[in-house]
This record gives C-alpha cells, structure tokens and sequence, in this order.
C-alpha cells in the first residue's frame, strides 16, 4: 500500500496533551482546572482560549508557553493559536449581600496605626486595575479616612443616582471613603454602634456594581470597623500590613487571631518599610533588626505576600495626590507593589477555588518566596 495518510488531529489527542499543563499555584493540570475553552481544530490548526482565574496571574506567560509547547509536539498539529482570558469565578451568594456584584471583597488590616495600610491599599488597587481587573476601593477608616487625599480627590463630591451613591473614579479605580460625604472640617463623635451604620452605608448605599476586587482600607486594630466589615461583607481574605519592628509584628499576629475568630480567612502578610530604597540609585538596604515578614507568615502560618521597602518618595508621592505606583512606576517599590498585586489575585483564586472544594484544605500551597525587583 501507499503511504499513509496523515490521520487528523482529534480534540482527545489535544485535551490529553494539555494534562501536561499544570497550574503551578493550584497544583492540577489545566484541563482538570476547566481553563480550557473554545477548542476548535482545523485540519493541522488548532486553537483554544485558556481561561484563568485572574487577569492578573503571575504565570499567564509560562502557561501559554507550555501549552504551545505540547500541542504543537502532537503529530500533524501544524499551527497553535493560543488565547490567555481570565474569568474570576462568581462567589457562593448569600442572600440578603450587600455588594453582589464584588467577586472578591479584600480586606486590609493592622494591629497598628501608621504601617502603610493605606499606602498598599491604593497601589495594591491599582495594581490590579493595571492588570486589568475591575477594582474598587472602600475606605473603612471611618476615623481618618485618607484615601482621598491619597487619591488627589479630595474636593470632589460624589452624586447619588437614585438612592444610590456613584463612587468618584481616579486611576481606573472606583472609590469611596466618608472623607467624600463629609463637609470640610466636620467631625464625627463616634460610638460603636454608628460605626457599624457607616460601613453598612459605605457597602450597600454605593453603587459599586460589578467588580472583580473590592479592597477595603481598614482603620488600626481590633475594633468596631474590622468587626462591623466581617458581619456586614463576605470578606474573601484578609491582608495584614505589618512593618520589621518586633512590636508591630507582635500585634499582627493579634490581628490575625482577631481576623480567624471572625471566620475571615487571612490571605497573607505585607511587610512594609522592610528597608531603605536610596532615592538616588534605588538599592535597598535593610535598617530594623527584628523578625522579617517571611518568618512572621511563618509564625503564624498564613502565606507571605512580599516586602515593600521604605522609600521618601512613597510619602513624597501620596502627599501630591499621586500614588507611587503611578508617580514612580520604575521604583522598587512599584515593582513590589505590582508583585504582591499578582500574589494577592493567585491568593484570591485559591481560596475561591478552596471553598468550591476543587482543591482540598491541606493542599493549599505556599506562596513562593519574594525577590525584589532589579
Ligand atoms: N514604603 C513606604 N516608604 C515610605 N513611606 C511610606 C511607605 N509606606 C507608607 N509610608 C508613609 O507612612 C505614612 C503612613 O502610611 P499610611 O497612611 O499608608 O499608613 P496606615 O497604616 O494606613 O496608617 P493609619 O493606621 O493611620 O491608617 C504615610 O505618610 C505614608 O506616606
Ligand atoms: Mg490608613
């Protein structure tokens, strides 16, 4: 007989190939994950999406590489066209929500004031937003609330639509914080009760529509405003800024207690300020003796999200209305910022993935280990 004719490419042969594909966060294989979609084959072509849990995924350029790699390794695959999307996946809904249209409410706390929860609150938001999530911003600080200036919106007022109330946008960022609703001087004498009515407003009177990420800045501590956001908002994951001294670390791992009685799953540590970046040439040195945020998360099991270094222009930037992650893109900091940005979204597709029993509880792995940027 002739030779024989090149037998066509089947889907099986494709989906079995891409089992070699493994998520390297979720620990199983692509396929099994569901991130496979539209596969089509065409004679020698074959082309699909791979659908991710985030837009901001750290490895969505390693994966693509792999599953190029595979197919085309299939006899008769003659052309791969592979298409990375991401589609976070929808929360279980409870009913009477406050915000159903958030996939993934974040929190950010510390037991101590002044660690830099407002500072990583902004950057981390749009950091996420540059990835190409939908992000808002809430500004639980009902005490302080800094966000605006943060922000450079300070003077603006936010109009309501309806009943509702349309959060100010700057950054690509949708945010709210009482500094928008307050008239300029006015103080506020709060008492436990009325803090809880001002996160329920903040949550439920806000058209925050649909978003990806909601992170919420929380004041200092243990008090009413953490507590009120755990009762009133299905907080997916906390994050707890801490700084290298042994005192604020002694106090996060309060917050982190706090955070677990609460039944808010913490989703790591940010040690910020973790050392000196030389405003001239950017090297980082460290300055505080004391335990470092990789062996806090350790301490406390819970995963280490990365370190941000103390920089002058951070201050100097928020202070203008610029955050630094817009005003100094290139900075360590920034660099950090965007890292710890992806670290958090992969955090959030776990824990969702977790909760939606894919992946049992023991598996859930360790993020790996920081290093800052060139
Ligand atoms: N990495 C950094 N490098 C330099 N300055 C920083 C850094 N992070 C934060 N800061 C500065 O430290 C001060 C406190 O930061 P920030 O307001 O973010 O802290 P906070 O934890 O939100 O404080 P509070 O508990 O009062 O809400 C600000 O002046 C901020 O600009
Ligand atoms: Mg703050």
């Amino acid at each position: 007989m002739g030779t024989l004719c090149a037998m066509p490419v089947t889907e099986t042969q494709v989906l079995d190939a891409l089992r070699a594909v493994q998520d390297p966060d979720l620990h199983r294989d692509i396929v099994t994950l569901g991130f496979i979609k539209e596969l089509t084959i065409d004679g020698g072509e074959v082309s699909f999406k791979v659908q991710l849990t985030t837009p901001a995924c750290p490895v969505k350029e390693q994966l693509q590489y792999e599953c190029e790699g595979v197919v085309s390794a299939i006899e008769g695959v003659t052309a791969v066209k592979v298409e990375m999307t991401a589609q976070i996946r929808q929360r279980e809904m409870k009913q009477d929500d406050l915000i159903p249209g958030v996939k993934h409410c974040i929190a950010i706390a510390s037991g101590k004031g002044g660690v830099g929860k407002s500072t990583c609150s902004v950057n981390l938001a749009i950091a996420l937003a540059q990835a190409g999530a939908r992000v808002g911003l809430m500004d639980a600080d009902v005490y302080g609330p800094s966000i605006p200036l943060m922000m450079g919106a300070q003077d603006e007022k936010p109009y309501t639509q309806g009943n509702k109330i349309i959060p100010i946008q700057r950054y690509g960022i949708h945010m709210m914080s009482l500094g928008f609703l307050l008239e300029e001087g006015q103080a506020v004498l709060w008492r436990g009760p009325m803090v809880a009515g001002t996160i329920r407003q903040l949550l439920a009177d806000v058209e925050w529509g649909e978003l990806d990420y909601l992170l919420v800045d929380l004041p200092p501590g243990t008090g009413d405003a953490p507590m009120s956001l755990a009762q009133l908002a299905p907080v997916a994951g906390v994050v707890i800024v801490t700084t290298p001294h042994h005192i604020a670390a002694n106090i996060a791992g309060k917050s982190v207690q706090l955070f677990r009685r609460l039944n808010a799953p913490i989703m790591g540590v940010i040690e910020n300020m973790a050392g000196f970046a030389c405003p001239h040439c950017g090297e980082v040195t460290q300055i505080f003796a004391g335990t470092t945020g990789e062996e806090l998360s350790q301490q406390l099991k819970v995963p280490y999200l990365g370190s941000v270094p103390l920089d002058p222009t951070v201050s100097e930037a928020s202070d203008k209305g610029v955050p630094s992650i817009i005003a100094q893109p290139d900075r360590p900091q920034s660099a950090a910022f965007r890292e710890i940005a992806g670290r958090l979204a992969q955090q959030a597709s776990i824990m969702s993935l977790t909760r939606k029993d894919l992946i049992k509880p023991g598996d859930v792995p360790t993020i790996p280990k920081f290093t800052p940027a060139e």
